[in-house]
């Protein structure tokens, strides 16, 4: 299956799954990764693995929606059968989700729809909550609100900051998203791979 991954940052989900890919676990080809930045590690490791890449950044449009459409065309232009946000860090617009509509996914450090948006693994930890996790979804127009697909929880400890339990959470975002992406490639539900194996660290 054709992916296009989309990227702002570090790219260890990126990662995840081009290992998985190339341990036979992920049934996916990686055609193209697009930032909206010019420069990011998730953007190196893709030229690194001659990937090719694309930059849409916001700024060199006059607006959100011309933005969009900038998008849209760039990640049409690999011809993905998948979109996948992985670390993404803005909403996508009208244009991307009428072009892919059903296609995009999200993975996103919490178990939605408790704490959407930024700063998830803080929102948990400020809700003094035993247990959150991490969401593999759909993408709709909202902030994280789209159907879910696949789930897996990992305890709070009392001792956790912030950047302990997001590191906790994203070992899981590694074992689980590039297993959703294998699932949908073969057409599989992807619901229950969050009980199927993944144990809480
Ligand atoms: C992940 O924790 C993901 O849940 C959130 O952004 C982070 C991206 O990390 N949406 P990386 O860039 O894949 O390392």
């Amino acid at each position: 299956m054709r992916v296009v991954v989309l990227v702002s940052g570090r790219g260890s989900n990126l990662r995840a799954i081009a290992e998985a890919i190339d341990a036979g676990r992920c049934a996916a080809e990686i055609v193209g990764v697009v930032a909206d930045r010019r420069r990011c590690d998730a953007l190196a490791f893709a030229e690194a693995r001659g990937v090719p890449t694309a930059s849409v950044r916001p700024k060199d449009y006059a607006d959100r929606d011309a933005w969009d459409v900038a998008l849209a065309d760039a990640v049409s232009g690999f011809e993905p059968a998948l979109v996948v946000l992985a670390g993404f860090m803005k909403i996508v617009g009208a244009s991307m989700l009428s072009r892919f509509d059903g296609r995009i996914v999200n993975v996103h450090p919490s178990l939605l729809p408790a704490f959407p948006g930024m700063g998830a693994p803080q929102q948990a930890i400020d809700a003094g909550v035993c247990v959150t996790g991490c969401t593999v979804h759909l993408v709709d127009a909202g902030v994280d609100t789209g159907r879910v697909l696949a789930q897996v929880a990992v305890r709070v400890r009392p001792d956790d900051d912030a950047g302990s339990l997001h590191a906790r959470i994203q070992r899981l975002e590694h074992e689980l998203l590039p297993r959703v992406v294998d699932a949908l490639a073969k057409g599989e539900d992807p619901r229950w791979l969050g009980s199927a194996g993944l144990r809480s660290p």
